[in-house]
């Protein structure tokens, strides 16, 4: 067992681990995280998906002790300071951009990390950037629309699936 230390949500985080512990493990088993959920645990589906030092990363691709150090972000650290949702995932209610929600975390992660880099993404690049991301539930029209709407784009245009 080792220990490491990062910061989570803003907070520093400590925990002693095993070398061979991923960072998906580390923040929902020792830090009881558990909005970032696991579909594959082999870089599949993106559910893990966190930012790491502002980098969308798949948690379960990543060693906890390679993110010591690091700032990490997941989804419970993305609502508004006064416990609101963020404008990404308001959308995604608004636009009915979940069903069962297990993709939901790192679909908002991965939007929030698109938008980043591109604010006005178009819908070509919106379902090109989630290619890492399955959802099996949506069909993704409305994952689409929410991002788009998130983005201030008008989302009558989006291209039904
Ligand atoms: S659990 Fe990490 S990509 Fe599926
Ligand atoms: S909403 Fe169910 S997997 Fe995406």
């Amino acid at each position: 067992m080792a220990q490491v230390t990062m910061t989570v949500n803003g907070k520093a985080a400590t925990g002693d681990i095993e070398g061979r512990t991923l960072l998906s493990a580390f923040l929902r088993e020792t830090l009881n995280l558990t909005g970032t959920h696991v579909g594959c645990d082999t870089s599949q589906c993106g559910a893990c998906v966190v930012h790491v030092d502002g980098e969308a990363v798949k948690a379960c691709t990543i060693l906890a002790a390679e993110a010591a150090g690091t700032e990490v972000t997941t989804i419970e650290g993305m609502a508004n300071a006064d416990g609101s949702l963020n404008v990404i995932q308001q959308a995604f209610q608004d636009h009915h951009g979940l069903q069962c929600g297990f993709c939901t975390p790192g679909m908002v992660m991965s939007a929030a990390a698109l938008l980043k880099e591109n604010p006005k993404p178009s819908e070509a690049e919106v379902r090109d950037y989630l290619e890492g991301n399955i959802c099996r539930c949506t069909g993704y029209h409305n994952i689409v629309k929410a991002i788009m709407a998130a983005s201030g784009q008008d989302v009558a245009a989006v291209a039904a699936e």
